[in-house]
């Protein structure tokens, strides 16, 4: 009997067949080792991204036996996968994009890792009607045309415990004391680099038309804090780990209607 959370490979597939799969569902952002067999060799951010997790690893608890984990926007699975090493008991996987889920549903084949993928945007996770111990929401944020609305869904509905936090962050990395208030005539604030700014892209950042805000540092951290997210560690420059009980300031989702009946 093989033990699936120490992703021994099962054994009807040699290299030559993962290649032939891989290749037929790519291209991949993620760079997974699948048997050997690697999917984005050729990724521009390098071994990503296991360069980045190695950077943060150490940050998340080791040991994650009996607890249950939500990755937001999982891609090819390399992070609902490594969950899984750690001995999550449930580790639940959803993206937006059918082809990066098909893709994570292969990885989890080929590593014999028992993640379940699901069809579904940030925007409805509020059907997944649980809590996880622990959620993840990597390198999706920027992607969003709403952003903060994405938090505070997260927040509402499925963030437990613990989020780990990852986004692509631009313009200052200083982050300057925000006061409780401004008065009217006040503006200087607005022009200081470590005040908190979501740098709006109408048309493209990095040639990929689904970067749409892109935050500074001081703007990444009150932006969770906002959503009411308390953050713990900062443990790589664009990650934080995150606790899901703090207060929180704001009113939360809103949910616009779509027919007659608010
Ligand atoms: C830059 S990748 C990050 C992947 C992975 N979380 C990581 O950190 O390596 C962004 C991912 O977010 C997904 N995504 C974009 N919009 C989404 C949405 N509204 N709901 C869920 N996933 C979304 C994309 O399909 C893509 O897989």
């Amino acid at each position: 009997m093989t033990d699936s959370s120490k992703g021994d490979p099962p054994h009807h597939l040699g290299p030559e067949a993962i290649r032939r799969r891989a290749e037929a569902l790519g291209p991949w952002f993620h760079n997974l080792d699948l048997g050997g067999v690697r999917t984005a060799p050729d990724h521009f951010l390098g071994d990503y991204p296991a360069v980045k997790w190695r950077r943060f690893a150490h940050a998340v608890p080791r040991d994650l036996s009996g607890k249950s984990v939500l990755d937001i926007g999982c891609n090819g699975g390399f992070y609902a996968l490594e969950m899984k090493r750690r001995g999550a008991a449930r580790v639940v996987g959803i993206d937006s994009d059918p082809g990066y889920l098909a893709q994570a549903r292969f990885a989890a084949e080929v590593t014999g890792l028992d993640v379940e993928f699901r069809a579904l945007s940030v925007y409805d996770v509020g059907v997944l009607q649980e809590r996880f111990d622990l959620v993840l929401f990597m390198g999706v944020l920027y992607h969003l045309r709403h952003p903060l609305l994405a938090l505070d869904l997260i927040h509402e509905h499925v963030a437990g415990d613990m989020l780990i936090f990852q986004s692509m962050q631009r313009g200052s990395r200083r982050v300057g004391a925000v006061v409780e208030n401004y008065e009217f005539w006040e503006t200087a604030q607005f022009d200081r680099p470590d005040y908190p700014k979501l740098h709006f892209v109408e048309h493209r950042y990095a040639h990929d038309p689904t970067n749409w805000w892109v935050p500074n540092r001081a703007c990444t951290e009150a932006m969770l804090r906002s959503a009411g997210f308390e953050i713990t560690a900062h443990p790589e420059e664009e990650v934080y780990i995150c606790g899901c009980n703090a207060a929180r300031p704001a009113d939360g989702a809103v949910y616009p209607a779509r027919g007659k009946h608010a």
